[in-house]
């Protein structure tokens, strides 16, 4: 069983930390059985599950759900439940309320967006609660309308150096790691080299001290958009659409089911119906 402390202990042995998202039971089983270090049931679903255009419009309670699914799934895996838009922004207590119900939904830990004394506060509140906190700097999806659009991040020393900033104060609050969304490869190394916990990055380059992606998008199964980032490993969309055509055509024929898929009426009981 992965915990909170592997994360430090990969990062203090040189070996990268692997991360996929996962959003439903049998694709948990997937990630588990491959032992990834870490499960994400990222907001990110609002849009590759539910087919929202951004994150903002997903709600703890339906977060919840996944969770749970993906909980079910995956028993061995370290699993962080991302706290969405509007779930944790109103106080520490509704924040610390609803980190809990993930917790209590299967989440081994969460994940909260951004950096000021409002989060700073909640960090330690959960850790002191004995939930840990995943933090997430750089691009913030959810602060996508303050950050003026879907923008990388980090390209001046004096950014990068405000991100490290913010960065310092989420480790020294108690975050056990630290998303890094959307900027220039040296800026997450410098960023990475001046903290004592991982980062785990996204569009960050490859000297983060790990790496997460959307599932949906590194196995071609979502595709709306595929940003720069996204390397394929699989064509899910392919393979779906030709499973489904040669079903269809194969029901159109009259070729499914065949008797192999099918169950047989007794040869006396047949005759009464049939003779
Ligand atoms: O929601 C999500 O999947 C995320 C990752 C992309 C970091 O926040």
């Amino acid at each position: 069983m992965k915990t909170v402390s592997s994360f430090q202990t990969l990062k203090n042995n040189n070996e990268k930390i692997a991360m996929l998202t996962a959003y439903d039971y049998s694709t948990a089983q997937v990630l588990d059985k491959a032992e990834v270090d870490a499960i994400l049931v990222g907001d990110s679903l609002a849009m590759v599950v539910l087919g929202h255009e951004n994150t903002y419009n997903i709600t703890i309670d339906e977060m919840l759900i996944f969770v749970s699914a993906v909980a079910r799934g995956a028993k061995n895996s370290f699993i962080i439940g991302d706290m969405p838009f509007m779930s944790y922004n109103l106080s520490v207590a509704q924040g610390l309320e609803n980190a809990g119900k993930m917790i209590k939904a299967g989440a081994n830990a969460v994940k909260l967006e951004g950096c000021n004394d409002h989060i700073i506060n909640l960090i330690k509140r959960c850790t002191e609660s004995g939930i840990p906190v995943l933090g997430h700097l750089g691009f913030t999806p959810q602060l996508m309308n303050a950050l003026g659009g879907h923008k990388i991040q980090g390209k001046t020393s004096d950014k990068i150096e405000a991100i490290l900033e913010s960065a310092k104060k989420l480790e020294e609050a108690g975050c056990f790691g630290i998303v890094l969304e959307l900027m220039p490869a040296d800026s997450a190394k410098y960023i990475t080299e001046n903290l004592n916990i991982p980062t785990i990055g996204i569009g960050a380059g490859v000297n983060c001290s790990g790496q997460i992606v959307v599932i949906d998008d590194i196995l071609g199964k979502f595709t709306d958009f595929t940003p720069k980032f996204v390397k394929k490993y699989a064509n899910l969309h392919d393979d779906i659409m030709k499973g489904v055509l040669a079903y269809k055509q194969e029901v159109k024929e009259g070729l499914f089911p065949s008797d192999k898929e099918s169950f047989e009426l007794n040869k006396e009981e047949k005759e009464k119906l049939f003779s």
